[in-house]
């Protein structure tokens, strides 16, 4: 029988394992701010970012009622940018997987994400659900999701 998986919104109650998450050195190596967070500002970050859903989307990926990672959508001006982190501890299982593909259909606008060109386990989840690389700048790989699927799909 399936393992019970679902994205939820995060809440402030999430506010330590996404620390904890975010100051792992693997997530700070895959981030452009690589700078350890304090409690007091990542408390701050994350209150202000649960009361601007129109500007930032944040969820918490649920196996089986644990927490196992987390997703987050930043409004651009064409598009929404997304980014994954799976617990250290769960890592390897194919959570980011099942994450990015059930937050695909969350969105009905095209959607962009970067990668740093040594993240390959990011770079296949992404092209595994369905993330097409459009180019590299600066040293990142700018990946797109069309808003449209293709008939293919
Ligand atoms: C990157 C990350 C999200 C991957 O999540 P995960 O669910 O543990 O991913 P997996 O280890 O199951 O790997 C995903 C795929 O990459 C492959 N992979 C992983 N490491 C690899 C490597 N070094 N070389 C080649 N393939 C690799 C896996 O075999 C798997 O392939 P499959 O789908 O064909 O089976 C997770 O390691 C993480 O949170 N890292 C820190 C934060 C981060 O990098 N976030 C992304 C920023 S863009």
């Amino acid at each position: 029988m399936a393992i019970p998986f679902r994205l939820r919104p995060a809440e402030m109650k999430d506010a330590a394992s996404l620390l904890a998450w975010r100051n792992d050195p693997a997530t700070r190596e895959a981030s452009h701010n690589q700078d350890v967070i304090g409690l007091d500002a990542h408390i701050k970050w994350l209150s202000n970012s649960l009361n601007k859903p129109d500007l930032r989307l944040l969820w918490i990926a649920e196996m089986d009622g644990l927490a196992v990672g987390t997703c987050r959508a930043d409004r651009l001006e064409y598009a929404w940018e997304v980014s994954w982190t799976v617990a250290p501890e769960v890592r390897g299982k194919g959570i980011a997987h099942q994450m990015l593909s059930k937050l695909v259909h969350n969105f009905n606008e095209p959607l962009v994400a970067q990668v740093k060109p040594d993240n390959i386990a990011s770079m296949k989840v992404a092209e595994r659900a369905g993330f097409v690389l459009d180019k590299q700048e600066n040293g990142v790989l700018l990946y797109i999701y069309p808003s449209t699927p293709s008939i293919a799909d």
